[in-house]
């Protein structure tokens, strides 16, 4: 049986298989969750990711992850918000897909991941989390993880994904 929790915390802290990062295209780090991610990991984690030549928006990659707690970083684009109607729903849904098939294929256990894609690539915040949760509920259902979670920064973040969570019964 696989727990999901949701929580307000530092992604970088999760004692967790895997941690997913929200990153951009060029994988070269960046500000926000991804900023926090490398400047724990260390300098190596650059040095892989430059290694990787780079992650379309709504693919995801996979690294160690060096001085974090976490084995394994999961490095993934969502996408960026244009309005709604440029396939932005769908883009982030496949985040989560693929964050999970990755997961999978390494056979990870348990993993946590950030509000993708609610920072300065601008989604709103109960949109993603619909999306987000959607993609989770779907998962449990198909294969067992021990542990899911959310890792959410901002009390406004926490709040939005916690009613989700009710709205969607997951
Ligand atoms: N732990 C968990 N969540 C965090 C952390 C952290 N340490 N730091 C920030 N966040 C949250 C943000 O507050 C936001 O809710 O992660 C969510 C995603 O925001 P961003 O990190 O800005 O990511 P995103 O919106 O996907 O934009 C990605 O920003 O940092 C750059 O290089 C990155 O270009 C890429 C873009």
């Amino acid at each position: 049986m696989t727990t999901l929790t949701i929580m307000q915390g530092d992604i970088t802290r999760q004692n967790v298989d895997a941690i997913v990062t929200a990153a951009n295209a060029a994988l070269l780090g960046g500000g926000g969750v991804d900023g926090a991610v490398h400047e724990a990991a260390g300098p190596d984690l650059l040095i892989a990711c430059q290694k990787l030549g780079g992650c379309p928006s709504g693919e995801a990659r996979i690294t160690p992850g060096y001085r974090l707690p976490a084995r394994w970083v999961i490095h993934t684009v969502g996408p960026v918000w244009q309005g709604g109607n440029a396939g932005e729903d769908a883009i982030l849904a496949q985040c989560y897909r693929q964050c999970f098939a990755v997961a999978r294929e390494y056979g990870l256990r348990s993993v946590a991941f950030p509000s993708i894609s609610t920072g300065a690539f601008g989604f709103p915040v109960r949109r993603a989390a619909r999306i987000a949760l959607t993609e989770i509920k779907q998962m449990l259902r198909q294969t067992e993880f021990e542990s899911i979670v959310v890792v959410c920064f901002e009390p406004e973040v926490y709040t939005a994904y916690r009613m989700l969570r009710a709205e969607i019964g997951v």
